[in-house]
């Protein structure tokens, strides 16, 4: 398997993770996304197979957003002088494995991967977050990977902001 980066050339072919959004999001959106630079797309292959993707824009963590008591916690990891109304973060802003790979560790795997990946080489703009709105249902798997819920508050419906601290990698 190996890891591309979305480009005008990739074959989008036969992707479905079960969720149509997620699935349409890829055939429709993923290339424009990319061009326009809204959001950056990344696909794992198999043999022509595409596996899963994710892709990542750039988020920050606001005061207004978080639960007081996650805002204490993250603040209280900031010394004195740095406490700002803010923190920078990249947010996944989809995620999705295919119905066929599904059960296997892959979501984990490629989680990992995205952390390390994005660790090991560090932009020239710094952040300290990775955030995602998880769907309910996928809440489990993402508290599984180390992702804590950043605000209670449930959005559209069906989505919850959670987050991971890119410190507890180091
Ligand atoms: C959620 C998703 C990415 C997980 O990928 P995956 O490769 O099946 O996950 P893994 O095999 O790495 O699972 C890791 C753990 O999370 C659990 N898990 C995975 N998906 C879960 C779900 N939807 N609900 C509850 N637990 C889940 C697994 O049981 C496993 O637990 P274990 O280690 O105790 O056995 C995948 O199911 C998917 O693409 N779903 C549809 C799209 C979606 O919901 N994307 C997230 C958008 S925010």
């Amino acid at each position: 398997m190996k890891l591309v980066r979305l480009s005008p050339e990739t074959e989008l072919n036969g992707f479905d993770c079960g969720d149509e959004d997620l699935n349409n999001f890829l055939v429709e959106d993923a290339k424009v996304f990319s061009e326009k630079r809204i959001a950056t797309s990344f696909i794992l292959e198999d043999e022509g197979h595409i596996v899963a993707y994710f892709c990542l824009l750039n988020d920050k963590i606001s005061r207004q957003e978080v639960v007081n008591s996650q805002w204490k916690r993250i603040k209280d990891s900031f010394p004195d002088g740095k406490k700002f109304g803010s923190y920078p973060a990249i947010k996944i802003g989809r995620f999705a494995v295919s119905m066929r790979y599904k059960g296997r560790n892959i979501g984990t795997d490629l989680l990992n991967l995205l952390k390390g990946m994005l660790n090991d080489n560090p932009s020239y703009s710094a952040f300290r977050y990775l955030t995602v709105d998880a769907y309910l249902s996928a809440m489990d798997f993402y508290q599984k990977n180390h992702f804590k819920v950043l605000s209670e508050k449930i959005v559209n419906e069906h989505t919850r902001l959670m987050f991971f601290d890119m410190l507890e990698l180091v």
